[in-house]
């Protein structure tokens, strides 16, 4: 069990009001509040231990390296990843899936090779690959959903054949909630031996992720969405891509010698980070993840779980309301929308409750076209986020609809 009222206690701007009323913020899937203790750590770096990292002698130098590469340990250590340089740091979800992209083509991808991603993926883990498909003759082949939205993993089968070179697959979906069920891709996918990237922006902040069970070939997260500061994630590497991914982005700091004839490359996660990276982000970034480790993700998980079946039950019992991928397993996510009303005029109202929810389109233009909608109302769950939140929440959409009407 969670002891909520201690957890909030850890988060100073959960104490603000906000237009008169305490803040009830349900906007986690956009980006998560921040401990007490992440704040503070950005801090003390700047006050402490500020300098650059790797290659100085000097003291300030070692211990900025030193806490840098104990957060590469941390996180790795968190998401059980065998070895620490299988974990790049990168400036979050978007730019890891961006580098993947970019290093596939200079050698994996050919020209009219196909990619298949879902419907339900953000145009984060669409548009990089539309880039290269467009640049390559390549394609794009979408796994349709279901009635009840979620993925078709029949249709996904008939989608593979050797042409397929890559699956870049959303996790959990961040408009829906929905969880895609890996085994199920993985399987399908050895038969014709295509290599996975999982964008994981949206289940590292809900549910314990094992990357050594998860055996994919890439795994993507970003810190601000798990309780860490903004610019700053992470990009896993399979042993084997660790290996053989080819270099995109290069520069200072990811190799071993350079000369105007030639350069070798660096062994292991700093071939992959060139330039200066977010040192103080990534220190936070570990900071973070000893607070969620400290309280275990299974347990946030399940907490999370029962605000969503609260949240949904209440919702479901409200004639107006529409309900997108209802699901009895969900990671922390609701997205709805009361018929004939505009999502912008329901967020914009809840809003002079203090009532912080996401509308629009979530950055899944084409899962809202197939939808057939312009956008929905999201309120997506954290740890600090209580029922009787979610009570107020539902007593205050009452009124909104009334107002509406
Ligand atoms: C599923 C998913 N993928 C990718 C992203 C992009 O993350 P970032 O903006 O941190 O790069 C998000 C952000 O909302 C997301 O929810």
């Amino acid at each position: 069990m969670i002891d909520t009222k201690k957890i909030r206690e850890q988060f100073p701007i959960l104490t603000q009001k906000v237009n008169g009323a305490p803040l009830i913020y349900f906007d986690n899937g956009a980006t998560t509040q921040k401990p007490l203790r992440v704040i503070e750590n950005i801090s003390e770096f700047y006050k402490t231990t500020n300098s650059n990292i790797h290659r100085g002698v000097h003291t300030l130098s070692r211990l900025a390296t030193d806490q840098f590469e104990q957060a590469r340990k941390t996180i790795a250590s968190h998401f059980h990843v065998k070895n620490d340089q299988q974990v790049i740091f990168t400036a979050g979800t978007t730019d890891s899936i961006n580098i993947v992209a970019e290093s596939l083509a200079k050698k994996h991808l050919q020209n009219g090779d196909e990619i298949i991603l879902s419907t339900y993926e953000h145009h984060s883990n669409i548009l990089p690959w539309q880039l290269w498909a467009q640049a390559n003759e390549g394609t794009l082949k979408v796994i349709p959903l279901k009635e009840n939205q979620s993925l078709d993993y029949e249709a996904f089968e008939k989608l593979l054949s050797p042409k397929t070179k890559l699956i870049a697959l959303a996790h959990v979906s961040n408009t829906l909630g929905l969880i895609s069920d890996l085994e199920k891709i993985k399987a399908a996918a050895a038969k014709f031996h295509v290599p996975i990237l999982i964008d994981g922006a949206q289940s590292a902040p809900h549910m314990t992720v094992d990357l050594q069970k998860l055996d994919v070939d890439f795994y993507t997260c970003s810190a601000h969405k798990i309780y860490g500061p903004t610019g700053v994630g992470i990009l896993y590497l399979s042993e084997k891509w660790l290996r053989d991914l080819p270099v995109a982005r290069s520069g200072g700091g990811t190799i071993k010698t350079v000369s105007f004839e030639k350069t070798v490359y660096a062994e292991g996660a700093l071939r992959y980070e060139p330039g200066t990276p977010n040192i103080s982000g990534a220190i936070a970034f570990a900071e973070a993840i000893k607070f969620v480790d400290e309280i275990g993700m299974q347990t946030i998980f399940e907490h999370e779980e029962e605000l969503v079946q609260h949240a949904q039950k209440q919702l479901k019992q409200i004639p107006e309301v529409v309900i997108y991928g209802e699901n009895d397993h969900k990671a922390g996510v609701i997205s709805f929308n009361i018929k004939g009303q505009h999502p912008f005029d329901v967020g914009t109202l809840l809003d002079k409750y203090g009532i912080a929810v996401r509308t629009g389109h979530h950055c899944t233009q084409p899962l809202m076209n197939v939808l057939g909608i312009q956008g929905t109302v999201r309120i997506s769950f954290a740890v600090y986020n209580t029922k009787e939140e979610i009570d107020f929440f539902i007593e205050k959409l009452k009124k909104v609809i009334t107002m509406l009407n």
